[in-house]
Parts: C-alpha cells; sequence; structure tokens
C-alpha cells in the first residue's frame, strides 16, 4: 500500500479534546451548551445515530435533550415543538433525525428551526450564507472533511476537486466549501457520461454517492486525495465504503478509512456547532 491513511478517528479525538476545553470555560460563565435531537418513529439506524450524538454531548459536559415522538406524530406537533425549542434559553442547538415519517413535510420542518440553532446546516439560511462565504452553520459532514484535509496540511487552494454525488447533505456542500476555499469543482453524479474521464483529473476526489466499493483504481489518478463519505453494508455484511479500499489504496496519496474515516468527524462538528451557538447566545 502506498496511500497514507487520514485517521479521521484520531482527527476527531483531537478536536473532541479542544470542545471540551472549551465547553468547561463556557459552563464557568454559567452557560451550558444544550442540543436537543428529535426523533420521530422506530427507525432503527436513527435511534443508533441519536444515541451516540447524545453520548457525545456527554462526554463533552454538554446538556442533551432526546425527545422522542410516534411515527404517527402530525406535523403540526412536531412543529409546536420545534417552535418550544426555538424559544427555550437552555437550548442552543435543534436537530431532527432525518428521515422523517413521509406524512411530514422534511422542508417545512427544516426551515421552522431558527437559522441561529440549526447546526445541521440544513436551513436555507444557512445554506445561502454558506454559498456567500458569510458566517453560518457548516452542515457537519462536509465541514468534518475540510477539518481533515487541514489537520493533514493538504491545501485547497487552487486543486481540481471532483465531487461524486449531489446531496444537499453532503454532495453539494462540500463542493461549495471546497470552492470557498479557492478549489476548481466538479460535480458527478448518476447521469455524469464518462465518470472516468472527470475523475481521473481530481487532484482530491470525494466519493458520496452510497454505492459499496463503487470508486476503484482505475477512477483514480497517481497521488490523488481520496475522501470517502459511503457507509455501506459489502456482501457479506461488512462495513465499507464507496471507495474500494484495497484497489486504490495501492495508487492514492493519502485515503480516508472506512470505518474511522470521515464518520467519527461528522458528530465532533455537530458538537462544535453547538458550542459555537453556545457561545454566540452570550455575545
Ligand atoms: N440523518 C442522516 N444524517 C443526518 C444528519 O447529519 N442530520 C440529521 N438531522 N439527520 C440525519
Amino acid at each position: 500500500m502506498t496511500a497514507e491513511i487520514i485517521n479521521g478517528k484520531e482527527i476527531a479525538a483531537k478536536k473532541r479534546e479542544e470542545i471540551a476545553k472549551e465547553v468547561s470555560k463556557l459552563k464557568e460563565n454559567g452557560v451550558t451548551p444544550g442540543l436537543a435531537v428529535i426523533l420521530v418513529g422506530n427507525n432503527h439506524a436513527s435511534r443508533t445515530y441519536v444515541t451516540n450524538k447524545q453520548k457525545a454531548c456527554q462526554e463533552l459536559g454538554m446538556h442533551s435533550l432526546l425527545i422522542e415522538l410516534p411515527e404517527e406524530v402530525s406535523e403540526e406537533e412536531l412543529l409546536a415543538k420545534i417552535d418550544e425549542l426555538n424559544h427555550d434559553a437552555e437550548i442552543h442547538g435543534i436537530l431532527v433525525q432525518l428521515p422523517i415519517p413521509k406524512h411530514i413535510d422534511e422542508k417545512k420542518v427544516i426551515e421552522s428551526i431558527s437559522p441561529s440553532k440549526d447546526v445541521d446546516g440544513f436551513h436555507p439560511v444557512n445554506i445561502g450564507r454558506m454559498m456567500t462565504g458569510q458566517n453560518a452553520f457548516l452542515p457537519c459532514t462536509p465541514y468534518g472533511i475540510m477539518v481533515m484535509l487541514e489537520e493533514t496540511g493538504i491545501s485547497v487552494a487552487g486543486k481540481h476537486v471532483v465531487v461524486v454525488g449531489r446531496s444537499n447533505i453532503v454532495g453539494k456542500p462540500v463542493g461549495q466549501l471546497m470552492l470557498n476555499q479557492h478549489a476548481t469543482v466538479t460535480y458527478c453524479h448518476s447521469r455524469t457520461k464518462d465518470l472516468k474521464f472527470h475523475t481521473k483529473q481530481a487532484d482530491i476526489l470525494v466519493a458520496a454517492v452510497g454505492i459499496a466499493n463503487f470508486i476503484k483504481a482505475e477512477h483514480v489518478k497517481e497521488g490523488a486525495v481520496v475522501i470517502d463519505v459511503g457507509i455501506n453494508r459489502n456482501e457479506e455484511g461488512k462495513l465499507c465504503g464507496d471507495v474500494d479500499f484495497a484497489e486504490v489504496s495501492e495508487i492514492a496519496g493519502f485515503i480516508t478509512p472506512v470505518p474511522k474515516g470521515v464518520g467519527p468527524m461528522t458528530i465532533t462538528m455537530l458538537m462544535y456547532n453547538t458550542l459555537k451557538s453556545a457561545e454566540e447566545s452570550i455575545n
């Protein structure tokens, strides 16, 4: 193997130590950062994610509030709960775990969260601020990727970044953050013709397609930085990314593994956003 591994678990641990120190300082000033997580229904994966978010809050000394609502909760009831949290001085971050049941309008729910408590960075106000380079809550996975690159000493300016995937949560915003830092950005997706032609040109390749082992060695330029956002199960049920790690690590310069890659950074940046929100609440 030639590629250097970018260890997200280690970078996340370092960042969490920094966050914990800042939380202690805030608490000395009488403010405990508080995150409210709303879980609707009983999706098994969502429950696991939510539990991990709560655990992270506890580890960092933050206040965490879990609100569990039944699958059949009305849109009106959910919006009323969010409104209550928008006005709760002890809550600095509000997160509605997605997906939510089909009878509830997801867009309406996201837009009902106060932009000043939108620690997911999903509200159109925060997305607009991010696009125009203003101070904003940045979506946690893309933000985590930028921090990983920074911590590894990889500069983005002037690089050709190719993003495979165009989701609102990862693909689109990660390209925007790269552009904000002066990269040249290409987006590829399911309708891209000759994917390999594009990915082969990437200095930094971000794979966010949600298909196990989709990116092969033939897609990657020698020495490229490869960021794998995928969390998939292969045929044997083993956790794997969107990148065929065994093949690609032979030719990439840097690569993020799955697990211990991008994953641990997502919750870390959620904690960071909640801390920032609490700090801003007293300024
Ligand atoms: N579901 C999967 N990922 C996320 C996330 O980052 N935030 C929220 N709110 N829901 C999710």
